[in-house]
């Protein structure tokens, strides 16, 4: 046992409260509140830290949004996935701090400046949790979605946590002498134990299937090209994804003022500011749409320096050099480059017409008509005039991204966001021989849970790490997961009954003698 006076134990408490004088009695009520609120604000930043992991396959549409502000390229989602971290380990770290102090018996007397933290914390989060219901309300379907790839394991940890806890709470019961907060204590503490330890019935996740019943593994459409590993929408891009065995190329067309089709995501009032070095190269010329450069003018544009100065996904150390002197040499490809690689390896192409005004519509399918590329192997996005482009070109593959449209039209081919179809859903368009392609899927516990409800395929920018996975990360027969959700809840029950039996008989030896100079048992060993 530590001394009165070891370092320790001092440490400890110049960590908490940056003091170790006694405090006074009123003090220490208090105190007890600012632990509650530090184990509250606690598991709020888990559940932040836990968004923003979730939300972490869409970082995409954070830095673009952002961008569109500021007209600035910086990875906005890392700096706000990290202050998440440093935020949920120094709440962890002081409620670890707290707990040895309440062992030693040492006051608990938070400083303020640990509160001023606390508070900016909770500012934080309240201000991201705002920002998203705002500005992104569908990342909480991701968040929703994910808990049928966590839910199992969530269950289990808080299984887990909730046996810890109960040594603190049946302590505090066998000290309080009034009956009602006796019974206060009770009745909150099992409320809270049969939620957590029967939320398995409610559980449901397309990955609890039996083995062989589990759909083959979907399909990969490179989404621009392979954009975590080269410049995105550059030949070198979509090569790059051939190595991924991608079955489609998934791309965005514009038309320049001469009319040849390119590929260009940005369009707008920020068109090629961020891929291209269009500020250098036309300094003063406020571009927004893409029939203000020729065709000859876009060629100058560099389109992959960008990707090796802001490195957007903290891949290009990866590269070798001679990678780096190609992927700082790319230019903004014609449609036509595409359709000849596509043609070359026999892979599909998809695409968005960014400015789909009716002669666009005309000149794009002109191009592809004209390329000599197999009809079948273009998947024909663009909705506005699909009757038309059907009647000059009956073998491209009409993809709709919308099931009503689609039954209309008699298609069977859909492209939706991942949240946008329930498993069940998926699962229904999948028995009408419908194929389902999801973008954009990135995070390999989302391919995962897709997986297992049966998309045919989907638009990833990670093509290199998900080709690599030959299972899901998790699968599990319905009857086993029951089996083991039942042990490890009676095993729980097992442990709180015991903790509660030995802690009564504990106190029951000792009798009462006030809650200050009694051991809390549990933490340390008894003499
Ligand atoms: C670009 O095109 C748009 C639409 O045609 C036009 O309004 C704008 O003035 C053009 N900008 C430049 C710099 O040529
Ligand atoms: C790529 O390199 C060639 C030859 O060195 C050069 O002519 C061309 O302008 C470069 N292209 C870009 C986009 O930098
Ligand atoms: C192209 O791929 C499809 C399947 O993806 C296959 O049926 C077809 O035979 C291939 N064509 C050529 C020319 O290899
Ligand atoms: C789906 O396709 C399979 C095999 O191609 C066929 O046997 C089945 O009848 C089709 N189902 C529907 C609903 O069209």
């Amino acid at each position: 046992m530590m001394s009165e006076d070891s370092c320790g134990r001092k440490c400890c408490m110049v960590m908490y409260s940056c003091n170790w004088r006694q405090p006074s009695e009123r003090k220490r009520k208090c105190s007890c509140c600012w632990l509650s609120v530090l184990t509250a604000v606690s598991l709020l930043t888990l559940f932040w830290m836990y968004v923003c992991l979730m939300a972490f396959n869409d970082r995409e549409d954070v830095n673009w949004k952002a961008f569109s502000i500021l007209k600035l390229w910086v990875n906005w989602f890392m700096v706000l996935i990290v202050i998440a971290a440093v935020l949920t380990i120094y709440c962890i770290l002081l409620l670890v701090f707290a707990l040895v102090q309440l062992a030693l018996k040492e006051p608990l007397d938070l400083h303020c400046l640990h509160k001023l933290f606390l508070f900016l914390g909770v500012v934080f989060i309240a201000l991201g949790t705002t920002g998203i219901s705002l500005q992104w309300k569908k990342e909480w379907h991701t968040v929703l979605l994910s808990l049928q790839a966590t839910a199992p394991f969530l269950q289990m940890g808080g299984v887990g946590a909730l046996t810890l806890v109960s040594c603190l709470v049946f302590q505090c019961f066998q000290r309080t002498r009034r009956i009602a907060s006796k019974i206060l204590i009770m009745v909150v503490f099992a409320g809270v134990s049969v939620a957590i330890f029967l939320s398995p019935l409610l559980i449901q996740s397309p990955c609890l299937v039996e083995e062989k019943q589990l759909p083959p593994k979907p399909a990969l459409i490179g989404h621009r090209g392979a954009p975590m590993l080269t410049p995105e929408n550059t030949l070198m891009s979509f090569r790059r994804s051939v190595g991924c065995h991608v079955i489609a190329f998934e791309t965005d067309v514009q038309l320049s003022k001469d009319r040849v089709p390119y590929l260009m995501h940005d369009h707008g009032s920020h068109f090629l500011r961020r891929t291209t070095d269009v500020l250098h190269k036309f300094p003063g010329k406020d571009f927004n749409h893409s029939t203000n450069l020729t065709w000859e003018e876009l060629q100058e544009l560099n389109a992959g320096d960008w990707f090796l100065k802001t490195d957007p996904f903290c891949s290009v150390s990866q590269l070798s050099e001679q990678e780096k002197k190609i992927a700082g040499n790319q230019s903004v490809p014609s449609l036509l480059q595409l359709l000849d690689l596509a043609k070359t390896h026999n892979t599909s192409v998809i695409f968005d017409l960014k400015n789909d005004d009716n002669n666009d519509t005309i000149d794009t399918v002109n191009t592809i008509l004209k390329s000599g590329i197999p009809q079948d192997l273009i998947l024909w996005l663009p909705p506005k005039h699909r009757v038309d482009v059907r009647e000059v070109a009956p073998g491209f593959i009409q993809v709709y991204n919308d099931v009503s449209d689609m039954d209309l039209d008699r298609g069977d081919h859909l492209n939706v966001k991942y949240s946008a179809l329930s498993a069940t859903e998926i699962w229904e368009l999948r028995s009408r021989n419908v194929s389902v392609n999801l973008w954009v899927v990135n995070e390999p516990w989302l391919f995962s849970l897709l997986w297992c409800s049966g998309a045919n395929s989907v638009t990833t920018n990670a093509c290199s790490l998900l080709q690599d996975m030959t299972q899901p990360d998790w699968t599990m027969r319905p009857d086993r997961y029951r089996m083991i959700w039942i042990t490890v809840d009676l095993g729980s029950l097992l442990i709180m009954v015991t903790l509660f039996i030995l802690q009564r008989e504990r106190e029951a030896k000792k009798g009462f003698s006030g809650w200050n100079q009694r051991e809390l048992s549990l933490f340390l060993p008894s003499e």
